[in-house]
């Protein structure tokens, strides 16, 4: 029995052996073993023994193969691999090729890499690009490169912008990336969202957390069609871009809402808005990150089932809807994650850190809250993850479609601040009651103003 020791002790001690080992090998599961094990090659290992495993018909064995060769940085094998990776039928063979000759680091790679970038598959050119990157000052690199701004594929073209064609700083705002207006912080708006947001300086929020009205199906909304709901959504998202902080998150929650049939000869209508409203938030910057399913128990939601439970006829099946779209989207931008943490100092990053359980996967079972006065309530569990999960202390977040006020009493609870539209006041009165247990000399006291008083606390901080 061959034992990764034994690889070991011969690639010190006696590599002529380790040669005869695997040219002797007369297994594919043998040769495999020795392949995956050779771990670390010593500089003088001579590639020669590995070149006829290039043209086994077993993947593995030309996976591993290739692999190997490019742990040799030797030049001479430029050749082979770049065969290897324009021509193998097994497209993961042609990428582990191509990061092969990449890992060399090696300047006579740049034409064999120039090469792979006229290929089809995106992987490829992909990985040619990362490889092609250490020379990114090279003047051939540089040209090619700059030339895939225009490739068809976006992670291409997205690679490319952020190394040769960077944005130069995005940023408007007069505010440091953690700070926002103080006349935001706290804030409740009695008005429409549009005419509130006129006035709301650019770059001003951390964190836009919101659940829409849903189409026609309560009563707080009605839209003409279908499409002029759509389109008034999207003026607002759009707004809400405007006035997010780089690289910052703009969560939705919606549904898929039934408008019910006018009689038994008609059928009712199903509107998938958490699908329709997508390409509007996509074309206009935002960056799709997460689909989180908010799962509510069955027995909390309207029972569709009682006529197929009856006739049980194929066709007839509706199934209880249960869940609701937690979509969550980061405003576009070249910079990391990173960036946008390391903005804060540690000391408030640790006091943020989630410690403890939490909820690990995308589907977040959360019952919901009813209410008596609005139809249509967030439960504060889901805007207490919402706001730990994706914003930090002091951050500024903001509910366009307030409600009752959930998001802000939750934001309240976990030391952000909170700026919040609504326009039905009756609506207001309960977000009132949701918000004001801080002592009104508090200078965290939330306020509640008209759009015209808010325009003036804007212009006055100007
Ligand atoms: C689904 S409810 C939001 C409920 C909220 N998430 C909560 O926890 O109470 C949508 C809200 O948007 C409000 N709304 C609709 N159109 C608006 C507009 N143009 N400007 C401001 N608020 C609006 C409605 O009055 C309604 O209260």
């Amino acid at each position: 029995m061959i034992s990764k020791q034994y690889i070991d002790e011969l690639k010190s001690n006696n590599i002529n052996e380790l040669y005869k080992l695997i040219q002797n090998c007369n297994q594919n599961k043998e040769l495999l073993f020795v392949l995956s094990n050779l771990g670390r090659l010593p500089d003088q290992f001579e590639g020669e023994y590995l070149l006829p495993f290039l043209k086994s018909p077993n993947d593995n064995i030309r996976l591993w193969t290739v692999k190997n060769m490019g742990k040799l940085k030797n030049g001479n094998y430029l050749q082979k691999l770049s065969e290897v990776a324009q021509n193998d039928k097994n497209s993961m063979i042609r990428r582990e090729a191509t990061s092969s000759i990449g890992r060399m680091r090696n300047p006579k790679a740049i034409p064999f890499l120039l090469e792979l970038l006229k290929v089809d598959d995106p992987k490829i050119i992909l990985q040619s690009i990362r490889a092609l990157l250490v020379f990114k000052y090279n003047s051939d690199v540089k040209r090619e490169l700059s030339q895939l701004i225009n490739h068809p594929n976006e992670m291409v073209q997205m690679v490319i912008r952020k190394e040769y064609f960077p944005n130069k700083s995005l940023s408007k705002s007069k505010f440091h990336h953690i700070e926002s207006p103080k006349s935001m912080q706290n804030t409740v708006v009695y008005g429409d969202v549009i005419e509130t947001l006129k006035y709301v300086p650019d770059e001003s929020i951390h964190l836009t957390f919101t659940s829409p009205p849903y189409y026609n199906a309560r009563d707080y909304s009605i839209y003409q069609s279908y499409q002029q709901y759509l389109k008034f959504l999207a003026e607002v998202f759009k707004e809400v871009h405007r006035v997010t902080k780089e690289g910052r998150f703009f969560i939705l929650n919606t549904s898929p809402i039934i408008i019910p049939r006018i009689s038994r000869q008609h059928s009712s209508k199903r509107y998938p808005i958490p699908f329709d409203i997508h390409p509007y938030l996509i074309d206009m910057g935002w960056e799709f990150i997460d689909d989180i399913i908010w799962i509510k128990p069955e027995t909390s939601v309207k029972n569709r089932n009682a006529g197929f439970l009856q006739h049980r006829k194929p066709l007839g099946y509706k199934p209880n809807p249960v869940t609701e779209y937690v979509m969550v989207y980061r405003k576009k931008t070249d910079k990391l994650l990173d960036w946008n943490i390391k903005q804060y100092d540690i000391k408030l990053i640790n006091e943020c850190r989630v410690n403890g359980n939490y909820e690990t996967s995308n589907a977040w079972e959360i019952d919901p809250v009813f209410d008596k006065v609005h139809s249509a309530v967030f439960p504060i569990e889901l805007c207490n993850r919402i706001i730990t999960f994706y914003s930090y202390k002091k951050d500024l977040v903001f509910d366009p479609f307030a409600g009752s006020g959930t998001l802000g009493k939750a934001a309240q609870n976990l030391g952000r601040n909170f700026f919040l539209t609504e326009k039905e006041r009756d609506y207001v009165k309960l977000i009132k009651q949701n918000v004001t247990d801080k002592p009104l000399f508090d200078e965290n006291a939330p306020r509640f103003v008209t759009i015209e008083q808010f325009k003036e606390l804007i212009e006055n901080e100007k």
